[in-house]
């Protein structure tokens, strides 16, 4: 069992569940509050994308505040070994699911989830919010079209057209993860997250392709590589060996393609 208890609001339209969160930390919020919402008007995701979130989907926030010196990237790493870990607690066996360096997680190489992690400072305590949004009910029609991007969007309702979920259960699936390899993280350190995240990544091994991009917008568009993917590193870059025999590691950035 972890230390944290997670303590829910549950509510029904939200612009995003991340400002909604935020706006609690000044009132008081404690470590382990969680804020989650039928729909989002608002919601964003990483590097300034917008969020589809329609009725049907799993919104959620967590508030966490270490009280150890942390890294965010290293939390935000967790996250998304956590959602994959609980994606695969309701998809068969045979059906591959893992998760895209950073925290991108797919089914059947399409994303059906992600995570943003923000982290702000007052005074010596940093409050870190991990938002966490999941296509569980959701059509095929109402999913965000992804045409453009490089893995498109899917819902565990177009992977298992015959299920219904309880979004209630996959949040309590996924809250139980988290909370474990959050505690394993503040006792081991990094390490712990690592050898977690590399079980549940995709293209280990495989020629990827790379495309760099600032930290916080992904308009702000650097180089394309391409390489062997080899893992994480201590500091939870994406590495890759380049054809010329280079061993690169890279911060920030999008796998855009993979070569099986
Ligand atoms: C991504 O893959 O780009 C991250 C998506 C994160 C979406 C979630 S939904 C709940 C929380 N509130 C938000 O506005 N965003 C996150």
């Amino acid at each position: 069992m972890s230390q944290v208890v997670p303590h829910i609001i549950r509510l029904d339209s939200v612009s995003s569940t991340q400002s909604e969160l935020k706006q609690r930390v000044p009132e008081g919020a404690q470590e382990g509050t969680v804020v989650v919402a039928k729909q989002q008007t608002e919601g964003r995701g990483r590097a300034e994308r917008h969020w589809h979130s329609p009725v049907g989907g799993l919104y959620f926030s967590i508030l966490l505040k270490p009280s150890l010196m942390i890294r965010p990237t290293d939390l935000a790493l967790l996250s998304g070994t956590a959602m994959a870990q609980t994606v695969k607690k309701y998809v068969p066996r045979e059906i591959p699911v893992g998760v895209k360096w950073p925290n991108d997680v797919l089914i059947q190489n399409k994303k059906v989830g992600g995570v943003l992690c923000e982290a702000s400072m007052a005074g010596e305590v940093t409050s870190v919010f991990i938002g966490a949004g999941l296509n569980i009910n959701i059509p095929p029609s109402e999913l965000t079209d992804f045409s453009h991007r490089p893995f498109k969007a899917t819902s565990f309702l177009e992977v298992l057209p015959d299920n219904h979920f309880a979004l209630e259960d996959v949040l309590q699936t996924f809250l139980r993860i988290f909370f474990n390899l959050y505690d394993q993280y503040l006792k081991e350190g990094f390490r712990s997250v690592q050898v977690a995240w590399e079980k549940e990544c995709l293209f280990l091994g495989k020629k990827i392709e790379l495309r760099e991009t600032g930290i916080r917008s992904s308009k702000e568009t650097g180089t394309i590589v391409q390489g062997t993917f080899l893992g994480i590193d201590e500091q939870g870059a994406l590495v890759v060996s380049t054809s010329d025999g280079d061993r690169k590691s890279y911060v920030t950035g999008e796998i855009t393609c993979c070569w099986y």
